[in-house]
């Protein structure tokens, strides 16, 4: 369920006409909608409830600070996977013991700044990282809190780009080496060994692959326990889907979800940490465009949006489909015709949609693509030297620029002509 609405034939935001936005903002730009964020977060959290338990906004699915902000109100924690990422979500006002850092390629320096800030776990995902991590928070002065993420080596099912729970990928340790891992995490004196982590993917649509996952990833807790390890901590990471369009499949509900991860992490007993992204912010967003022109061509019709790829890549990159919809509402008996919505970007890739039954549209009319909240700005360019893409909240009536567009001279004037160094005039302090 989200906001997004016709009332009297315009799409609303929340109580904001749509339209209004573009004339403030201009197109393209992502417009968020707070209630649905908010829903969505409640929803997911309660039905975790009442396991004891910390759910945590996977960052990259949309990191602006507004966004952050809204969902740090409700209690929620963050995701990171940069230095970045963890700036950001302090600076939204996420407290950094509800901050849990994860990814395969920490830098000493990121696991720095996140032992400076006190986070609440590092999700570790080889030997190579525990070590490292050791070095660093031996040199800190105290323990780095861990969980291993453990590679479980199920298929998800969901798109190969996107999957990471399969013994082939880069991601967590491999399920025969966790326990050698956890030994070795142990005899270490810099780091503190609290959990367990898993994350098999994004997008997932059935519930059957969380299952095997988490039922070994259970196991696996059983059997560190016998080991003598405190395993206090449980991440199941995120991932679960949503849905995208009318003929997508509809992915099962957080209840159903919830009942799943409840019947296995209860007798566990252990503080529950889940990363959900895509969930919370997906169905929170769309992506606010202009027709430029309708170009006929070959047979087909192309709808030539504002928009392109450097804004949403998820179709470029992933194939995702977007519902599309004109910002007028159609009549009903509006005929409906195949048309390629495009965007102006210098690719065949640039390409929304294909053969799309779509009302006729005319150059200068708004169209939004619909669940673009998650991994839409956050993943944004300025590929073909196009502005980068604001972003507005809407909460009720109101509605603020929490990112303001930004074009090439802001960018340009960061690529001063060349500052040229002489290397051999300029050798650097201490060198000969
Ligand atoms: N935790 C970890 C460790 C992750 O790698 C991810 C997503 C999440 C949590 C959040 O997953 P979610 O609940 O959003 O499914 N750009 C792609 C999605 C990449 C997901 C990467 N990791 C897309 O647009 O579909």
């Amino acid at each position: 369920m989200d906001h997004f609405v016709y009332r009297e034939g315009r799409l609303h935001a929340e109580e904001v006409p749509i339209d209004t936005i573009a004339e403030r903002v201009a197109t393209p730009v992502y417009v968020y909608s707070s209630a649905t964020l908010e829903r969505h977060f409640r929803v997911f959290d309660a039905a975790l409830a009442p396991l004891d338990r910390l759910t945590c906004f996977a960052v990259k699915a949309n990191a602006n600070r507004s966004v952050l902000a809204t969902l740090a109100r409700l209690g929620a924690g963050a995701d990171v996977v940069s230095g970045g990422e963890l700036g950001r979500a302090l600076a939204a006002g996420i407290a950094p013991e509800r901050i849990v850092f994860s990814g395969v390629g920490k830098t000493r320096a990121e696991m720095a700044q996140a032992m400076e800030a006190g986070i609440f776990q590092f999700n570790v995902e080889s030997t190579a990282e525990l070590v490292a991590l050791d070095a660093v928070a031996r040199a800190f002065g105290s323990p780095a809190p861990v969980a291993l993420r453990i590679n479980p080596d199920v298929e998800s099912g969901t798109h190969e780009k996107i999957a990471t729970g399969r013994r082939d990928t880069k991601f967590g340790i491999p399920w025969d080496e966790a326990m050698a891992a956890f030994a070795l995490a142990r005899r270490l004196p810099g780091i503190a060994v609290q959990g367990v982590d898993v994350h098999i993917g994004s997008q997932l649509t059935r519930l059957e692959p969380f299952a095997t996952a988490f039922t070994r990833v259970a196991g696996l807790v059983h059997e560190l326990r016998a080991a003598g390890h405190a395993i206090r901590t449980l991440d199941l990471g995120g991932g679960l889907g949503i849905p995208y369009d009318r003929e997508g499949e509809e992915p099962p509900s957080p209840a159903e979800y919830g009942a799943m991860v409840h019947r296995l992490a209860e007798p566990l007993d252990c503080l529950l940490i889940t990363e959900p992204g895509r969930l919370i912010a997906g169905n929170a967003g769309v992506l606010l465009s202009r027709v430029v022109h309708v170009k006929e061509a070959a047979g087909r019709r192309f709808i030539i949006l504002d928009a392109g790829m450097n804004d949403l890549l998820r179709p470029a990159l992933y194939g995702a489909r977007h519902e599309i919809v004109p910002v007028v509402e159609p009549v009903a008996d509006a005929p409906r015709t195949p048309a390629d919505v495009v965007g102006p970007v210098c690719e065949t890739a640039d390409r929304f949609a294909r053969d799309v039954p779509l009302p006729p549209l005319e150059a200068g009319d708004l169209v939004v693509l619909r669940s673009a909240g998650a991994y839409g700005a956050s993943m944004a360019s300025t590929y073909n030297g196009r502005d980068l893409v604001p972003e507005v909240l809407v909460r009720g009536r109101e509605m603020a620029v929490v990112r303001e567009r930004r074009d090439w001279r802001h960018f340009l004037s960061f690529e001063p002509p060349a500052p040229w160094l002489d290397l051999d005039k300029n050798a650097p302090e201490g060198s000969q």
